[in-house]
């Protein structure tokens, strides 16, 4: 008895999987099935569908159900049927059938077939009346009727709403609805998609598909976890897991589905399901009943419920260059308007459980990168070190891949890294790969891994398509699981709704661009790269051109960086670290001069945070300018550097050089002479006052420092290295550094973000020298260089 109440599972596990139905189960009566595909000329339904319910058919024609099937769409018969005829002449049988077999298999199959227009409720009506006459003309029972929806998902409710009225079977058959991702865009609109389906159908009546887990390997991570239990319990935990990694790449771009994708981007499209749902697979608790579907969603939903918010900070996100030239030619956009729907993601999670507790888990996927594959990774710690011999197999890394195909392995498969363990086959449909194809797989060759495959590859949606028949939900999506999901997304998305995607070229050439850093529970671009957009990179059309010819690494006839914000202001703390390190080296010491104002701000934070090397110990702060006010006040420049700089770094405080602004307990007074005692100061530290780096921002009146339009600063600062200056704007007086010291820096950085700046920019790119109408027109190193730093936002607007 024991052994029996065993078996039963398992064996319903394989037979479902040959698209068999499981014996004994109450939803299996015998009978008719109808089959619907709504959308049965479409993309999908000419490239698997059809195929995979042909393979349904000839599994079952010898026993079982009797069929019919019908290709729906919104043309009427005569134009699309014989549309229908050469999709399903198309099809074709499994490489072991005998040839004249196949030939009447298809006969059969095609005169089973019709096309039916489906559009107005009626339609629906006429339908279900032709399924009934059908039926009692033939004497024969029903089972069931199965509605494919292979259409965009705005008119799923609609269809459903006309099944039900018009088309849903009488006396106990079931009706089966199978929807296709997406379902929804966000939380809110996935939880108004199930309440709208759910006025027209019951949740047992709905399948949701998503094909990823109709792939062999992914409908048996919890079947090999289950039967390794013993040799995989002891390890699957926070003690001997480095990180989990579930990685699709992809080369293609999205050309040609751009109305979609651009509405979606890829986290929509494959990492809030496809990924989340392997993630699931791979951390859930493994169910002690595997075809007890109610607990497996219940421990599904239980890891939703203990992952962590997933935040900014761990994602970073990209965009293929040639993506926004494709925007424009599909959505026929003007060169303005600019998409920054990502094509690439990577995503850390961390899952909140004593088990789990600090355990990296990445997702991550991408268009246009160098290969196409797509696997799942647990990767072990190693505590070995190996002194003589690397290439030991102890020595080597530890993991088990959970390969889905593509890639260098041609087969999808599950490989252990032998020095684990020798894995249970999965079933008896498996088999244990021993002729080792000359190729690595993620560090390691093939035949360092016990590997096994699926006898016969199936497709995915073949698989799926057999579960349905069979009742079986397991590998579907339930409405619960769909909305944790949406849940888990939706305030990351939100997040990142206005960020700017890191732009990458594609292919090859993407090099190390895309590389990310983890560190703790955030994730971050390992490099600081700023992609320039060159004109010839920008997908050919000559107005996505003419918006990038200024970005050519020259503004003003002076040198220009520009990038997005974030990666702007990576590439300047990069070249201030440059410099700091090799005026260090050279002399002793970094004199460095910064501006008030609030575009240095982020600046600062990226100092903090991600220049932990950079030499504050032998840096020389200096001031630009600064406002006539107490220091204390939050308005002074030093109060702002102080707050968002000094108070977070390890500077010694006789290195910070704040202006004199207040001397005798009065504000900037000619006779205290505060100008000159910041002279002398320069003079005496700064070696001939020529500063490493100067900073400086521009204002929207073209001030830079606190020289003024009006100022005639060439012929009142004469040759003063520090003075008084007015403002138009109160607190009146300042305390500047003139255009001679600025002019006589080693480096200068013009420091102009944010879109309030672009007409600023669009001007200045125009305008001669002229320092009395653009004071920054005068910044002009006599012996150095000048870089403008301007971030896409202010140079394009
Ligand atoms: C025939 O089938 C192949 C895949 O098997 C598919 O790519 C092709 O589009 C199909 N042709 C038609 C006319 O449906
Ligand atoms: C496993 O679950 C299935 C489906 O709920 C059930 O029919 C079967 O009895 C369960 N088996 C055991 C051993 O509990
Ligand atoms: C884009 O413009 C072309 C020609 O003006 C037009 O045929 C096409 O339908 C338009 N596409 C969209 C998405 O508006
Ligand atoms: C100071 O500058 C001069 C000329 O630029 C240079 O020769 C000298 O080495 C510098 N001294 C130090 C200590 O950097």
């Amino acid at each position: 008895m024991w052994t029996v109440l065993k078996l039963l599972p398992l064996l319903a596990i394989y037979s479902a999987q040959r698209g068999e139905a499981a014996e004994g189960k109450e939803t299996q009566r015998a009978g008719h099935v109808s089959v619907v595909i709504v959308g049965g000329t479409g993309d999908l339904a000419k490239k698997y569908l059809w195929q995979g319910f042909f393979q349904l058919y000839t599994t079952q024609v010898d026993g079982g159900h009797t069929f019919s099937f019908y290709g729906g769409g919104l043309s009427p018969e005569e134009q699309a049927t014989p549309v229908l005829f050469e999709v399903l002449k198309n099809v074709s049988c499994s490489a072991d059938t005998p040839a004249l077999r196949c030939a009447l298999l298809k006969d059969q199959f095609l005169h089973l077939a019709q096309y039916r227009q489906l559009k107005t409720p009626e339609d629906y009506g006429a339908l279900g009346r032709h399924i009934q006459e059908r039926l009692q003309g033939e004497g024969v029972e029903e089972a069931g009727r199965l509605f494919y929806l292979s259409v965009p998902a705005f008119a799923y409710a609609d269809i459903a709403d006309k099944v039900n009225n018009g088309c849903r079977p009488a006396g106990g058959a079931w009706l089966r609805v199978v929807l296709e991702k997406p379902f929804g865009h966000d939380l809110r609109s996935a939880q108004t998609l199930a309440t709208q389906l759910g006025g027209s159908l019951k949740e047992e009546e709905m399948y949701r598909i998503d094909h990823y887990l109709g792939k062999q390997v992914v409908s048996n991570i919890l079947q090999f976890r289950k039967i390794n239990q013993k040799s995989l319990d002891p390890i699957w935990n926070k003690r001997h897991i480095e990180r989990v990694e579930i990685i699709l790449k992809e080369t293609l771009d999205v050309k040609g589905r751009i109305p979609f994708y651009d509405q979606y981007g890829v986290i929509r499209d494959v990492m809030q399901n496809h990924l989340t749902e392997i993630m699931t697979l791979l951390t859930m608790t493994v169910p002690k009943n595997l075809s007890n579907s109610q607990e497996a969603l219940r421990n599904k939903l239980q890891i939703f419920s203990l992952l962590q918010p997933v935040g900014m900070r761990r994602a970073v996100i990209g965009q293929y260059q040639a993506y926004n030239g494709e925007v424009r030619e599909e959505l026929n956009k003007t060169s303005e308007q600019f998409s920054i729907t990502p094509t690439f993601a990577a995503v850390l999670m961390h899952i909140d459980t004593a088990q789990y507790d600090g355990v990296p888990i990445l997702l991550s996927s991408g268009k246009m990168l160098d290969e196409r594959v797509a696997y799942a990774r647990v990767l072990f710690k190693s505590d070995i070190f190996c002194v003589q011999n690397p290439h030991n197999i102890h020595c080597k890394p530890k993991q088990i891949v959970f390969h889905f195909g593509h890639g260098s392995l041609q087969h999808s498969a599950v490989l252990v890294s032998k020095n684990l363990f020798k894995p249970a086959l999965i079933g008896s449909e498996w088999r244990e790969v021993t002729e080792h194809v000359d190729a690595t797989m993620l560090g390691l060759p093939i035949s360092d891994y016990y590997v096994q495959a699926p006898k016969v590859e199936r497709e995915a949606y073949a698989e799926l398509i057999g579960q349905i028949l069979s009742g079986r939900k397991d590998c579907f999506i339930s409405a619960e699981n769909l909305l944790a999901s949406w849940g888990l997304w939706t305030p990351l998305l939100h997040s990142l709704s206005g960020s700017f995607p890191r732009i990458y070229p594609g292919g090859e050439d993407n090099g190390n661009l895309l590389d990310f850093r983890l560190r703790g529970t955030e994730i971050s671009y390992a490099s600081d790269a700023v992609v320039i957009i060159h004109p010839e990179h920008m997908g050919g059309s000559a107005a996505s051109a003419e918006s990038f010819q200024v970005v050519q690494g020259k503004f003003r006839s002076d040198n220009m960086v520009s990038a997005w914000g974030q990666e702007l202001i990576a590439k300047l703390a990069t070249d201030l670290q440059t410099v700091a390190e090799a005026a260090v080296s050279e002399g002793g010491a970094f004199h460095l001069a910064l501006s008030g104002g609030s575009s240095p701000v982020a600046l600062f934070q990226r100092l903090v945070e991600h220049h932990f090397t950079f030499p504050w110990r032998k840096t020389h702060l200096w001031m630009v300018d600064e406002r006539c006010m107490p220091l204390r006040e939050p308005e002074s420049n030093f109060h702002n550097l102080h707050e968002q700089l000094l108070q977070h770094i390890k500077i010694p405080y006789y290195n910070i050089h704040p202006m004199p602004v207040l001397l005798n307990q009065r504000l900037c007074v000619e006779e205290d002479g505060g100008a000159l005692l910041y002279e002398k100061e320069i003079a005496h530290l700064v070696n001939g006052s020529r500063f490493h780096f100067v900073l400086l921002g521009v204002g929207l009146d073209g001030h830079t420092a606190s020289l003024f339009p009006g100022e005639k600063a060439h012929e009142r600062h004469g040759d003063s290295l520090v003075a008084l200056t007015e403002s138009p704007v109160k607190p009146h007086q300042r305390m500047s550094l003139t255009l001679k010291t600025i002019n006589n820096a080693q480096r200068v950085g013009l420091l102009v973000i944010g879109k309030m700046k672009h007409e600023l920019l669009t001007q200045l790119s125009r305008v001669k020298n002229n320092p009395d109408k653009w004071p920054v027109t005068g910044v002009h190193p006599a012996n150095g260089k000048l870089v403008w730093y301007l971030d896409y936002d202010a140079l394009l607007g």
